[in-house]
């Protein structure tokens, strides 16, 4: 590798941090140009290399025997740059980089679609193939990569074996048919495979086979939902961590999901503090303090039944809810979620217990015959971020409730898994993506997705 490549704003950065970064310093850097001007005498460049979330401002002046040259490079173009390292602590910027010279290495052509002025979130969209280049998708990319390296790095310390679930299905895990087909030229679907076939919703079936072998499981990749609900916390395309655990209920569960959470949260943190900064600033303000407050209160459980009570005596003293029929049984929306989880409990709550028809069919059965031993975590500000469950460990009880939907046909190795060696275990999903909102204050799911698939829009 040459030496030029190896050297990048990142790693200047973290030796300034560190106290190695010398005055005078010489430095080749490759990267763009983000903003130039230029008042005759002197010119600065606000250059990025990609390496790391804040420009390295470029500085020369009159003395220079390449002004000329230099103060032509145009706003977008990359570039190649030779200099010496200043330090500058009395600046906003700590250092800055002198030019001796500079090389275009890639010019801009004028109607470059990302310009110097703030663009709209729907306008950057449009041109999604650009937008990293913008402070603000930058910043959320950047998040993006370390909240996965965070949830690798959780599971892994903890001894979880990471299982690849098959992106290809037969099944419709969650039954709630949302399902994209997978056709083929080449014959009638159903006989390529002979099954049908269609792309997973969810990695959970697949992944209990492997937590009945290794005991402690995850899965995180794509899943893929057919909703045709066009709303901004709704895309087909998301990704989805789901860990399983063997020998374990949903007191067990809920522990894992608030030790997750809270470590992942915390990781990014801490090393994310330029991006977290500028989402505090520029997207949602206070999203800092709302995170911590996440990392540091006891996330509280409540009984659904219990919600369904204290909401309908919000609507006797006279909330006004869009959906005001409160009544055991219901599904709750997302105005009542938020409801409960701001209102009444003001931070983290799981809501366990649900009755089990609005439930999917695999949670365990309650004692009561009514309810299932399911947790949906809600926090304030958006809801519903995490689906768990005890799943059925008993054969007859799964059978019974499989036959009742229909969905046996095709599931009979999963019901089996109960025969064959079967134990108490529990798992839960976590939208990837809307974690990543949650983060980020990003308001649309659009925004947090490199290319994001949503009903009536696949342009890249
Ligand atoms: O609640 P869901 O449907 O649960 C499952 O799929 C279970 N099999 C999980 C498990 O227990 N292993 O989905 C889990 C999470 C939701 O809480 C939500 O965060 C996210 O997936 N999600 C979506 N995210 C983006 N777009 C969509 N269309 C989503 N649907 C669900
Ligand atoms: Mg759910």
């Amino acid at each position: 590798m040459s030496q030029e490549r190896e050297l990048t704003a990142r790693k200047l950065f973290f030796s300034f941090y560190d106290g190695k970064l010398n005055d005078n310093q010489e430095v080749t850097l490759e990267g763009w140009v983000k903003s130039h001007r230029n008042n005759g005498s002197v010119g600065f460049i606000e250059f990025n290399d990609g390496s790391y979330f804040k420009n390295i401002q470029l500085v020369y002046d009159k003395d220079n025997k390449n002004f000329e040259q230099i103060s032509k490079i145009k706003y977008g173009s990359s570039i190649q740059v030779k200099g010496l390292i200043k330090l500058t602590p009395e600046m906003k910027q700590p250092f800055e980089v002198h030019i001796d010279s500079a090389t275009v290495l890639g010019d801009c052509a004028e109607d470059y679609p990302l310009q110097k002025k703030k663009h709209s979130f729907e306008f950057l969209r449009d041109i999604a193939y650009l937008r990293p280049r913008a402070n603000t998708f930058n910043a959320v990319y950047r998040v993006r990569n370390t909240l996965a390296y965070a949830i690798h790095k959780f599971f892994q310390e903890r001894g979880f074996m990471y299982v690849h679930t098959p992106i290809i299905t037969a099944n419709d895990a969650e039954g709630a048919g949302q399902v994209f087909h997978v056709v083929n030229d080449f014959k009638h679907p159903d006989e390529f495979f002979n099954s049908s076939a269609c792309l997973t919703v969810s990695g959970q079936l697949h992944v209990e086979s492997f937590a009945l072998a290794f005991r402690d499981v995850y899965t995180f990749g794509p899943t893929f939902r057919a909703e045709n609900s066009n709303t901004n916390r709704h895309a087909s395309e998301f990704w989805m961590i789901e860990p399983e655990i063997a020998f374990a209920d949903l007191d067990d569960d809920m522990d894992l999901i608030e030790s997750f959470l809270k470590y992942i949260i915390k990781y990014v943190l801490d090393n994310c503090p330029e991006e977290m900064k500028f989402f505090d600033t520029f997207i949602d303000k206070g999203v800092i303090e709302k995170l911590n407050n996440v990392i540091n209160a006891p996330f509280v459980r409540m009984d659904y039944t219990k919600a369904i009570e204290l909401l309908e005596k919000a609507v006797k003293a006279g909330h006004k809810f869009e959906n005001n029929n409160i009544f055991w049984g219901m599904d709750l929306n997302s105005e009542h979620e938020r409801y409960v989880t701001e209102e009444i409990v003001k931070g983290p709550v799981f809501l366990i217990n649900y009755p089990k028809e609005i439930k999917a069919f695999y949670m365990k059965l309650n004692p009561d015959n009514k309810t299932v031993a399911a947790c949906d975590l809600l926090v304030p500000k958006e809801g519903e971020i995490v689906g768990g469950s005890q799943r059925e460990e008993d054969y007859s009880k799964l059978q019974a409730k499989m036959k009742e939907l229909g969905n046996e046909k095709g599931l009979e190795w999963y019901l089996n898994l109960r025969k064959y060696g079967g134990c108490i275990h529990s798992g839960f999903g976590l939208g990837f993506d809307r974690l990543l909102m949650y983060i980020t204050g990003m308001q649309n799911i659009r925004d947090v997705q490199p290319f994001p698939r949503c009903p009536g829009s696949l342009k890249y």
